[in-house]
């Protein structure tokens, strides 16, 4: 096992009240394996991720659990140490890549940096640079360009060849290509493939379930700051348990041919005062139409269990 969070816990404290974004989430991540967490906007997806490597944002605090990365509490590191740990053993890819560029610099100097960082020499370190952009299909000559001359496909592909050159035993990737049309997007979920074959294991974040179904191992439902399932690719898709993800892949064109398509009806709560109990009993059809779960699901917040081998849901109908 590399990662193993447990009951991990996240809030932001803000001035008009504290948002509890993420809660008691636990799962884990094997050594070469691809996990994605999908969920609607606001559910804590990016939170878990920042989460893992301890970059919360302010004013979000990590306020519970654990973070273990190859046996070592992620959160209870220094800030320096965490600096050798991110970059080198763990690499993070974000929606939007110019986060993770200066848009004032040319990138060949930000590519070079980090290797330096790394302890390359600055002569090996442009050859490699060079090599770096041929193998993702970038002309070598846009080393001197400024971020701002590259499209988004290519600076994102530039940031996933930069954690790629180190070779990390994570990679945290957080909506990489949302903002892309589906040529790049392929081309850059075939870079974090060949990542995972060099035996990288991946974290990936999306809202685009047909997606996560591709490539991932197992895929995590999350919804309203709680893991509310997670188990391998064929089970979620097949044997989906949690209500919320049987709602989730009905307003799913793809993946419910011939069924009939229905959005979720209402809407994600206000995670400053979620709902007591579980947090989708107000939008739970069956919680709705099942007169022997009233006084269960509005009330006591079920527990995470596995119904079959790998495959966890929590939910009441499950106890
Ligand atoms: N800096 C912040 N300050 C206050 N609240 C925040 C902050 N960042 C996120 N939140 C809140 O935390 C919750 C989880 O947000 P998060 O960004 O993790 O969701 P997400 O699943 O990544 O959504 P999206 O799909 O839109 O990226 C939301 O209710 C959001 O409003
Ligand atoms: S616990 Fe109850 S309200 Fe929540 S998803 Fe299951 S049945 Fe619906
Ligand atoms: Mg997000």
């Amino acid at each position: 096992m590399l990662v193993d969070v447990k009951n991990l816990s996240i809030y932001y404290f803000t001035l008009s009240g504290i948002v509890r974004a993420v809660e008691n989430v636990s799962f884990h991540i094997d050594k070469g394996e691809w996990v994605t967490f999908v969920g609607e906007s606001g559910s804590g997806k990016s939170t878990v991720a920042y989460g893992i490597i301890n970059l919360v944002p302010s004013p979000g605090k990590i306020t519970g659990g654990k973070v273990l990365f190859q046996g070592n509490d992620l959160t209870k590191l220094s800030p320096e140490e965490l600096k050798n740990i991110r970059g080198k053993e763990i690499s993070m890819v974000f929606q939007d890549p110019m986060t993770s560029l200066d848009p004032l610099r040319k990138v060949g100097d930000q590519i070079v940096e980090v290797m330096v960082e790394h302890g390359v020499d600055e002569k090996e370190a442009l050859k490699r640079a060079k090599d770096l952009l041929k193998s993702v299909n970038i002309p070598e000559d846009r080393i001197s360009y400024y971020p701002h001359q590259l499209s988004g496909g290519q600076r994102q592909r530039i940031i996933i060849s930069m954690a790629m050159a180190f070779h990390p035993k994570l990679l945290i990737a957080d909506e990489p290509t949302t903002a892309l049309d589906v040529i790049v997007q392929d081309s850059i979920m075939d870079l974090i493939d060949k990542l995972k074959e060099e035996g990288t294991s991946i974290f990936f974040i999306t809202h685009d379930i047909s997606l996560a179904v591709e490539r991932s191992d197992r895929i995590g439902i999350m919804y309203a700051g709680k893991l509310v399932e997670i188990g391998f690719v064929d089970q979620i898709i097949e044997n989906p348990l949690h209500p919320y993800t049987q709602a989730l892949f009905a307003s799913t064109p793809d993946l419910w041919v011939d069924k009939k398509i229905s959005a979720i009806p209402g809407f994600p709560p206000d995670l400053r005062a979620p709902p007591p109990g579980c947090r989708f009993h107000p939008r739970c059809s069956v919680f709705k139409n099942k007169e022997e779960l009233k006084g269960v699901c509005d009330v006591e917040e079920p527990k995470m269990i596995e119904v079959e081998n790998g495959h966890f849901v929590a939910c009441h109908l499950y106890r």
